[in-house]
Formats: structure tokens, sequence, C-alpha cells
């Protein structure tokens, strides 16, 4: 225990976590730069699988890469933002089951992400070939990782 105290009051006393503690102006920067991030993330994700899905028609390889590249913008900018807002109160979130839920799923989140990429016919599906099931699949779960992610993280208030 003494370890995980120990790790949390040195991540805590770094100058950008103690900034945000000082200055309401520069929470509200990152608190918003981290929304901007989930934003980026779902406002991409969710066209890109629902067209997966086969819902739609527009051309995938026109699409697709643009899509995937902006929700990577916004999960880099996400986890940036998160990571320093977890900081500032790092014992309280890690003790907090919403954070914890919300960060075991932005991780499956990713190995799906990571699953899709590597798979193939995902490639092929973004060329214009036909979508296959696996791909759907993938997607499917995509959709529901993110939106679930979503609902953890605004959970974190309430707990
Ligand atoms: C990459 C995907 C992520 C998603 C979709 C996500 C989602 C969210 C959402 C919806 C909120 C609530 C925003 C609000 O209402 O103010 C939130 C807040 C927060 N997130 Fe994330 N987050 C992500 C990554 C992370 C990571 C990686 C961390 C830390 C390592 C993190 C730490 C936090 C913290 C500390 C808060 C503030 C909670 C509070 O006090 O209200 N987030 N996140």
């Amino acid at each position: 225990m003494e370890l995980l105290d120990w790790l949390a009051s040195w991540l805590a006393s770094w100058p950008g976590a103690t900034w945000l503690r000082g200055s309401g102006t520069a929470y509200l920067v990152v608190n918003a730069a981290h929304i901007l991030g989930i934003g980026l993330i779902l406002g991409a994700i969710l066209p890109l699988d629902a067209r997966l899905m086969g819902i739609g028609r527009a051309p995938l390889g026109v699409v697709g890469p643009l899509l995937s590249r902006a929700a990577a913008v916004g999960v880099g900018l996400a986890l940036l933002t998160g990571f320093w807002l977890f900081t500032v109160r790092p014992i309280h979130y890690a003790g907090n089951a919403a954070f914890l839920a919300k960060l075991a799923l932005v991780a499956l989140a990713l190995v799906n992400v990571a699953i899709q990429h590597a798979n193939p016919a995902y490639r092929r599906a973004l060329a214009g070939g036909a979508v296959s099931v696996g791909v759907r699949t993938s997607a499917a779960a995509s959709a529901l990782l993110w939106l679930a992610a979503l609902l953890a993280g605004r959970w974190i208030g309430f707990l």
C-alpha cells in the first residue's frame, strides 16, 4: 500500500497537477479538452461503425480513412487530458468504481481497434471491398464499448 501512496503523492505533486488544483480556469480548459477528445472519438467512430455495419452508402474508401484518423486524434487527446485530470486527485479516482470501469472499457475498446486494424478484411472493406461478418462484429463491439466508456466517464462525477 505504501508504494501506491507514494506513487499517488508523486503523481499529484507534478507541476501540471498543482497548476490545475490552483487554477479553476486551467482545470476547465483541460476538462473541456477531455470532452473535445471524447467528442472526436464518438463523433468519428459511431458513423464509421454504422457504415461498416451496413447503414448508409457513403464510400468507405473515402470516409473510412478520414473518420479513422479523426478518431485517433480524439483518442490521443482524451488519453493525454484524462491522465492529466487523473493526477489532480489520483487516490480519489483510483477508488472510484466508475473511473475503473471506464479505464477497463477504454482498454477493451483499444484492443478491439487493434484487432480491427490488423484484420486484412478491414483493409479490403476500406478499399471498397465487401464487409465481412468479422469486420461488422468488431464494428458493433466498437460502438457498444465506446458508448459504455462515455457512460462510465459521466458516471465518475456521480460517485
Ligand atoms: C480515451 C477514452 C476516454 C473516454 C471516452 C473518457 C470519457 C470521459 C467522460 C465522458 C468524462 C466526464 C466528463 C465530464 O462530464 O466532465 C470523463 C471525465 C474524466 N476522465 Fe475520461 N475518458 C477517456 C479517457 C480517460 C483516461 C485515459 C483517463 C485517465 C487516465 C481519464 C480520466 C478522467 C477524469 C479524471 C475525469 C474527470 C472526472 C470528474 O471528476 O468529473 N479519462 N472521461
